[in-house]
């Protein structure tokens, strides 16, 4: 048994995560820690949410609220977000707590004693318009590095490399975009050279870490580590602890990387724990640190953290930083800040976590960045239902109806369940060298199995000319629905919790895969469909396509339509008759329209707008040539025209005298 300190990123609580938090920094570390503890590890999983700095300042301005209204809002929105999505730390904490604060200022303090921390006299630049110092992302300008014309002051998204504010070519105020002016001003800063030749052995000694997280490291001890200012001229954040720094807090990344720590420190006083018991988890050369992040956060996390813990002295290292590429969603980067990208609660409002969990783990950005795409998505939704869902369902089905409902008494197959076992095996070989992405094919490949045996076992016809044999194959099945229901936990759990209540299962670990965990007579639940099929067009329930949160903005293009192509397109009043809801789709309704010729089904998304009465006997515009799409199950042949603003959506209405048929010129 080995001891493990698993940490995810501390997410900006600047607002709503979307999928590429999830399947950068939370989902793999979930499937992680989730696997070790079955392993029987001692593990500890904590993060928080990161709710100082600039981009929570920039955000509360925007909505018009203080920092604090904003990081309560937010933080309830992810933590409610993770839950739902199975993340299961064991403690999620904020920042903003005092506990953080003090910790975070008693570090600056040591490091200060230490001689690592210097005060220095610079200058700063300052925005004569907006009368105020431009730290951090309050300041935008070109990449002294790869050239990027929207590099920020602390940060290029573009090549994640850490720029200061100086460094940025054509500087221009974030908020009004004037040229800056530059103030003398005071600043504290980490003497990072100090650290340089300690990292380049320590790192060398890394050589099991990610390639592309190793290479990053290198281009940056390859620069030479130089001095950084930890500390801002800014209302918001930490307060630098020194009588002589009154107005300045410290910049957020040095406070946020111990949030991992003060997280830790909560988890055990919450538990009334002994206050040194985090200590087993963070001053321990024993306890294996491993820290979950997205690429962008490397320098972080492998330069930066590792320093101040060395700094410290007696801190526990990173173990391993396994961090992901992006997750892009139709080429398009996500982001918070830009509103890009499907988020989390959006997604939760219309379908169950568990889908997307194996989607995202499929496809996830392990080692370059990935698409995210709803036609995939749909196609692993529909292979979970088709091939485990599928077994799952037709072995307890036939166990029920066959079998009354209890394991048969029979030997059992020990070819197949040691393949069991040997996928297990493997399987744990892929996900302690975080290889998730393999590890979750090499399952689905196990439950492909179990239908190819299932098959060629043809229990339906042994039932009536060997009985016996047809016993064999059920018990046999049923033992490997148990452990792929041990195989699956880390990656869905929700529906392998299920899949052990129809078992009548305790929690399993994960040395059962593979063992007969079901032995005659065992008595069995009621069998639940596990997986819903979608069909095609499925996510127009969230009336958004992927990237229509706001995509990038582009020149809007005109397109010209020829009158002849214009005229194609088949106008006609029409009068509603029927207004119904469709289930499971929270913005459609099933409208039935007569449009003279005929009365026309017509799928709208207008149940957030108007209600079914006053829908009822309404003359509409309606499109009625256009090519039939099955919204939610129902085919839809035909649009209402409604206009679509900001003031709301009004369908277009003819005048009262116009009739059903009458052409719409
Ligand atoms: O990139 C981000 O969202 C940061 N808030 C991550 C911080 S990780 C840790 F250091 F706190
Ligand atoms: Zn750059």
């Amino acid at each position: 048994m080995s001891r493990y300190m698993v940490t995810s990123a501390l997410p900006y609580a600047n607002g709503p995560l979307h999928l590429g938090h999830l399947a950068g920094a939370y989902l793999p570390a979930d499937i992680y820690v989730r696997y070790m503890r079955m392993c029987g590890n001692d593990v500890l999983f904590c993060s928080g949410t990161d709710e100082h700095g600039v981009p929570i300042t920039i955000t509360a301005e925007k909505l018009g609220i203080t920092p604090m209204q904003a990081v309560d809002k937010f933080h309830t929105i992810i933590a409610g977000d993770f839950e739902k999505f199975g993340i299961s730390f064991d403690n999620f904490s904020r920042t903003t707590r005092p506990e953080h604060i003090e910790f975070a200022q008693s570090v600056f303090l040591d490091l200060l004693g230490k001689g690592h921390i210097v005060p220095k006299d610079m200058k700063q630049l300052y925005c004569p318009d907006c009368k105020r110092y431009l730290p951090d992302r309050y300041i935008s300008g070109t990449c002294p590095k790869c050239g990027s014309e929207d590099a920020r002051g602390d940060q290029c998204e573009s090549c994640g490399t850490w720029t200061e504010p100086f460094e940025l070519i054509k500087p221009r105020c974030g908020i009004c975009g004037a040229t800056p002016e530059t103030r003398d001003t005071r600043h504290w800063f980490l003497l990072l050279d100090h650290f340089q030749q300690w990292l380049e052995g320590w790192l060398g000694g890394q050589s099991d870490w990610k390639t592309n997280v190793l290479k990053y490291c290198y281009s940056w001890l390859d620069d030479g580590l130089r001095e950084r200012a930890i500390t801002r001229d800014l209302a918001w954040g930490v307060p630098v602890p020194l009588e002589e720094a009154k107005g300045k807090v410290l910049y957020v990344w040095f406070e946020a990387v111990l949030g991992y720590i003060s997280s830790t420190r909560e988890y055990f006083a919450k538990a009334g724990k002994g206050p040194d018991e985090w200590k087993k988890y963070w001053q321990n050369p024993d306890t294996r640190l491993v820290q979950f992040i997205g690429k962008d956060n490397i320098v972080f996390h492998c330069i930066i953290e590792p320093a101040l813990l060395h700094g410290l002295s007696n801190y526990t290292l990173p173990w391993n930083v396994p961090a992901n590429e992006f997750l892009n969603i139709s080429g398009q980067k996500f982001s918070t800040s830009k509103g890009t990208g499907i988020g989390l609660g959006d997604y939760l409002e219309h379908f169950a976590p568990d889908p997307m969990r194996y989607a995202l783990a499929v496809n996830a950005p392990e080692s370059r960045d990935s698409d995210f795409t709803w036609l995939e998505y749909q196609s692993r939704n529909n292979e979970l239902a088709d091939v485990l869902g599928n077994f799952i369902n037709r072995t307890l089905k036939f166990t029920a109806s066959k079998f009354s409902n209890s394991v048969p008494v029979a030997d059992l197959d020990m070819t197949l369940l040691n393949k069991a076992g040997k996928a297990a095996e493997e399987i744990a070989v892929l996900m302690e060298s975080f290889k998730f992405k393999k590890a979750i094919v090499a399952a689905m490949e196990l439950a492909r199995e179990g239908n190819r045996y299932f098959d060629a076992a043809k229990p339906w016809k042994s039932l009536k000319t060997d009985p016996e044999q047809c016993a064999v194959t059920v018990a046999t099945c049923l033992n490997l629905c148990a452990s792929l229901a041990v195989i699956f936990e880390p990656f869905i759990p929700f529906s392998m919790e299920k899949t052990r209540r129809m078992l009548r299962l305790e929690k399993l670990q994960w040395s059962d895969a593979g063992s007969a965990l079901l032995k005659p007579g065992h008595g069995l639940g009621e069998a639940e469909i596990l997986f819903q099929k979608l069909e095609d067009g499925f996510e127009t329930v969230m009336n958004k396509p992927e990237t229509s949160i706001k995509a990038e903005e582009k020149e809007p293009e005109t397109l010209e339509v020829d009158f002849e192509d214009f005229m194609k397109i088949e106008f006609k009043v029409g009068r509603i008759l029927t207004v119904e809801d469709i289930k499971k789709a929270k913005k459609l309704y099933k409208i039935e329209v007569d449009t003279g010729d005929k009365v026309r089904t017509v799928v709208a998304g207008m149940k957030k707008h108007y209600t079914k009465e006053e829908l009822q006997g309404r003359l509409v515009a309606v499109v009625c040539n256009l090519k039939p799409a099955k919204l939610c199950g129902v085919v839809s042949h035909g649009m209402l025209m409604a206009s679509d603003g900001g003031s709301g959506v009004f369908l277009i209405e003819p005048g009262a005298d116009a009739k059903p048929g009458d052409t719409i010129r």
